[in-house]
């Protein structure tokens, strides 16, 4: 059921979130840095962007000479990471929980995974398909909701189960209801270690000083408490 209302959602947010997506300052001064300086190399590297939204992600990897392939569950999404990105690099529609099956074993060096996992209810078999179309020491990069932030912010009373919540965003114009899924740190790394990976950077970010032009109340907070976590996990 979430996954049809995180689809509703994402269809209706897609042309506000691409319009907003090169300043948006927790996005483009907060996870992307951090995310993108875990990548060990980018050029000349086969990278896959999975939940890749409006492929803001993958002109920054093709622009830097990369080769990208990027999926996400929304169409609307997808078109506009074709439009961005002008006939360089391969997108299509696909649900992460799902097997990616057109995508063969061991074809990457890296796959990146922003902001997304927490869409999905149980990690396993997405890390397991990760870990497969990945080459041998290849790297898998995740930006995450920090867990003890979820924690507060949908003022959890369980802190030990994976929860269904949903939270109003009004940051991108309108107001829109979306759902996901808040879990310990242990159901975090668990998953990651238990499909192939061993854990090899995490990064609790502060936001870069530019942040702070766009949203100083923000700037404040995250300095004194992360949302976000980056995760490099190396293919055993
Ligand atoms: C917060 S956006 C992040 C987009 C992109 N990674 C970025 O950081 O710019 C989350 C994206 O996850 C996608 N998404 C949510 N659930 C998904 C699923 N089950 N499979 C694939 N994509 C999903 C949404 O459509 C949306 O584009």
């Amino acid at each position: 059921m979430s996954k049809e209302k995180i689809l509703e959602a994402y269809e209706d947010l897609a042309e506000d979130y691409n319009a907003l997506i090169d300043h948006k300052p927790h996005n483009a001064y907060y996870d992307r840095p951090n995310t993108l300086r875990l990548i060990p190399v980018i050029k000349g590297k086969h990278i896959l962007d999975a939940a890749c939204g409006p492929g803001k992600y993958a002109e920054i990897l093709l622009g830097q000479g990369a080769m990208v392939t990027g999926f996400d569950i929304s169409p609307k999404m997808i078109a506009l990471a074709n439009e961005r990105n002008n006939g360089r690099g391969e997108f299509y529609v696909h649900d992460l929980s799902q097997p990616m099956i057109t995508l063969k074993d061991e074809s990457f060096d890296t796959v990146v995974c922003a902001l997304a996992m927490h869409y999905l209810e149980d990690w396993n078999p997405t890390l397991r398909e990760f870990a497969r179309v990945l080459k041998p020491n290849g790297s898998l990069v995740l930006s995450i909701e920090h867990p003890f932030f979820e924690y507060e912010y949908f003022k959890s009373k369980k802190y030990f189960e994976v929860e269904a919540v949903a939270a109003t965003w009004s940051g991108f114009g309108k107001d829109v209801i979306v759902h996901s899924y808040r879990r310990p740190l242990m159901e975090c790394i668990l998953p990651i270690t238990r499909n192939g990976f061993y854990i090899d950077q995490l990064i609790e970010p502060k936001p870069e000083p530019e942040f702070e032009k766009y949203d100083k109340k923000h700037f404040k907070e995250l300095n004194a408490f992360p949302s976000f976590m980056h995760i490099r996990a190396v293919k055993r």
